[in-house]
Order: C-alpha cells, then sequence, then structure tokens
C-alpha cells in the first residue's frame, strides 16, 4: 500500500516524504512543479510531473502503486496574489482538489491528510485559537481552504472518505537536508537569512504600532520537521480507524516580528537591516494556536518547539544551499 503526496516536490510536502520514507512507507509523489523543486524529492519515491485534477494521471498512479492514503499538500499559497488572482486558487486548490477527491473516491482510496491554515479562522476574535473559534477567512486564499474543508466533511458523511484536516500556522525552519525555496519568497524567517545573506538590503517590518509589546505582529512558528510528524501521527490515526478531525498545529505561543529579527541577528551575527513599513491590509496583531487538540487526539509532542532553534536550522540550510535548490534544466 501507498501513500500519495500531492505537492511533495514542495517546501512541506518534501519533507513528509522524506520522513515517510525513512520510517519504511510506500511513497509515490505528484507535483506540477509550477513551485517545486524535483531535487527535493531526489531518488527516495516514485516521481509524476502533472497536475492532480488530471483524473487519468491519478488514476494511473492509483492503480500501479495500490495507494491506500494521501497527504495532500498541493495548492497555490500566497495571500496577495489570491486577493488579485481569486479563479487561480479557486481553480487550482478548490476546483483540482474536488477533482482529485473524486479521482481517489472512484480508486477506492479513503484516508486523506489535508494541509489547511489557520488563515481559515480570519481575524481572531481570541487567542490563543482553538479548532472551535469561527472560521471567517479575510482573503480567498482561506477560503479555499475552507471550502475544502467543507467539502470534505460531505465526502465522510457520502463516501466514507476519513480525513485529517490540520490547519497549520507558520510553517519554518529546515531539516539537514530540505529547505524553505519559495519564489517568490514571502515568508519572515527566509526574508530575513537572505537580508542577513546580503541578497536584500533590508526587510520591511509591516506595522509597528500593534498592540502587542513591541508593537509588531506575533506569530506561531512551528518546524517543519514537527508538521511533518503530525501528518504521520494523523496517517497511523486514520488507518488504525480514527474518526475525521480538524487540528491546529502550532506550538501555542508566539514571537513578533523583532524578536524574529532580533534572534536571526543572534544566530547568524550578521547586521540585518530592517525598515518599517505601513499595516498590511488584514494582518491581525495575533495569530497563536492552541495546539492541545493535536497532542491528545494524535499524541503529537513538538521537538523543535523554540525561535533559535528553528531560525538555526533555517540558517545552516540556507548556508549550504545559498542559491536554495538548483533550477530545473
Ligand atoms: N508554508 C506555510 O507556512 C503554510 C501555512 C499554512 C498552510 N500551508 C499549506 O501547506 C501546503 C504546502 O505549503 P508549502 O509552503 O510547502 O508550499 P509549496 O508551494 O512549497 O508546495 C506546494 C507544492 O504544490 C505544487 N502544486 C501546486 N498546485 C499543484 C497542482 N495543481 N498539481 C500538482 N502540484 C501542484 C507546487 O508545485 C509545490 O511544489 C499548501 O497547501 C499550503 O497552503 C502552508
Amino acid at each position: 500500500m501507498a501513500i500519495l503526496v500531492t505537492g511533495g516536490a514542495g517546501y512541506i510536502g518534501s519533507v513528509a516524504v522524506s520522513d515517510l520514507v525513512a520510517r519504511g512507507e510506500e511513497v509515490v509523489v505528484i507535483d506540477n512543479l509550477v513551485y517545486g523543486h524535483q531535487e527535493a524529492v531526489g531518488p527516495v519515491a516514485p516521481f509524476y510531473e502533472g497536475e492532480i485534477g488530471d483524473s487519468d494521471l491519478v488514476t494511473k498512479i492509483c492503480k500501479a502503486h495500490s495507494v491506500d492514503a494521501c497527504m495532500h499538500f498541493s495548492a497555490y499559497a500566497y495571500v496577495g496574489e489570491s486577493v488579485t488572482e481569486p479563479r487561480k486558487y479557486f481553480e487550482n486548490n478548490v476546483v483540482q482538489t474536488l477533482r482529485l477527491l473524486d479521482t481517489l473516491i472512484d480508486n477506492g482510496v479513503r484516508n486523506f491528510v489535508f494541509s489547511s491554515t489557520c488563515a481559515t479562522y480570519g481575524e481572531p476574535q481570541y487567542v490563543p485559537i482553538d479548532e472551535n473559534h469561527p472560521q471567517s477567512p479575510t482573503n480567498p486564499y482561506g477560503e479555499t481552504k475552507l471550502m475544502v474543508e467543507r467539502i470534505l466533511k460531505s465526502y465522510d458523511v457520502a463516501y466514507g472518505l476519513r480525513y485529517v484536516a490540520l490547519r497549520y500556522f507558520n510553517a519554518s525552519g529546515a531539516t539537514e537536508t530540505l529547505g524553505e525555496h519559495h519564489t517568490p519568497e514571502t515568508h519572515l524567517i527566509p526574508l530575513v537569512l537572505a537580508a542577513a545573506m546580503g541578497k536584500l538590503p533590508r526587510i520591511s517590518i509591516f506595522g509597528d504600532d500593534y498592540p502587542t509589546p513591541d508593537g509588531t505582529a506575533i506569530r506561531d512558528y512551528i518546524h517543519i520537521s514537527d508538521l511533518s510528524s503530525a501528518h504521520l501521527l494523523a496517517l497511523d490515526h486514520l488507518r488504525s480507524g480514527g474518526a475525521s478531525e480538524f487540528i491546529n498545529l502550532g506550538n501555542g505561543s508566539g514571537y513578533s516580528v523583532k524578536e524574529v529579527v532580533d534572534c536571526a541577528r543572534k544566530v547568524t551575527g550578521r547586521e540585518i537591516k530592517a525598515e518599517t513599513a505601513p499595516r498590511r491590509a488584514g494582518d491581525p496583531a495575533r495569530l497563536i494556536a492552541n495546539a492541545a487538540k493535536a497532542r491528545e487526539v494524535l499524541g503529537w509532542t513538538p521537538e523543535h518547539p523554540d525561535l533559535e532553534s528553528i531560525i538555526e536550522s533555517s540558517w545552516k540550510w540556507h548556508q549550504a544551499n545559498p542559491n536554495g535548490y538548483t533550477p530545473a534544466a
């Protein structure tokens, strides 16, 4: 039995592929390489370049590899772009996912682990945010993920598709061999490290007048190895007959933008220039997870919860791979 990993050449999916293979699972990857890097998968798993919405291809993969479960990482995830080009996001994240789900069901696959997001909650009414917090996304990206969550609920009732939808907070960090290489990059830690490496003249701090101790926005950073371990536990939960669940993944503690920049200065020993810029629309002051459910239901314990070790792991990877992954030939 194999696990189909969609978006397995991306930042988070590639780590899950590596961890699944390391524990002896059979894995097969599909990625259209629009944002992924085949080098991040390497020779460890069969790789299919293609669209998740291509039913013929996904059927072929399911049959050839006896797929019994799917981890669905593939999506477009640029919040700003989702506002200016929503059709791209609804098409890729919702329509293509619907095609994928239908193909999986038609091929008898009933276990599904989904990459959802804290963006489904929208502006927090309270923090830490638990899974019962109202969901009211403030951008189309968050809407697409919420739509898929709703589709999953209906598909469970009608078709017996069981799922764990994991609502990630801020994915960050690197393993020894796999790291963050998004083009364009919008995430704070790789941008700060790019500034430390002299690849960016400075970084922008969007807003320093939030109601937080130092005035900058606070986020919950979670190491990709901890994200990945939660996926493996979610798979075990489903395979052992566990019920469908929506589960937050975060550390339950937050760091401000200024704290991230200061920590990166300490870890790298480099000067990192920062300038204050206006707030971005729709950026809440605080996004912090209540991650109790992940511990209770999945038995998950994050192993890299502190910011310094997250940034250290990232810095090590960026120094070893100053240009990220090699561009496709
Ligand atoms: N990075 C974060 O902090 C974060 C936070 C919350 C949720 N998420 C979600 O986690 C998932 C993975 O995020 P990531 O940071 O690894 O992103 P990523 O862009 O590195 O990986 C996504 C991968 O999916 C592939 N892809 C996109 N559309 C596809 C399609 N139609 N068919 C086949 N492949 C396709 C891309 O080429 C890419 O390799 C996404 O669903 C994202 O929405 C990420």
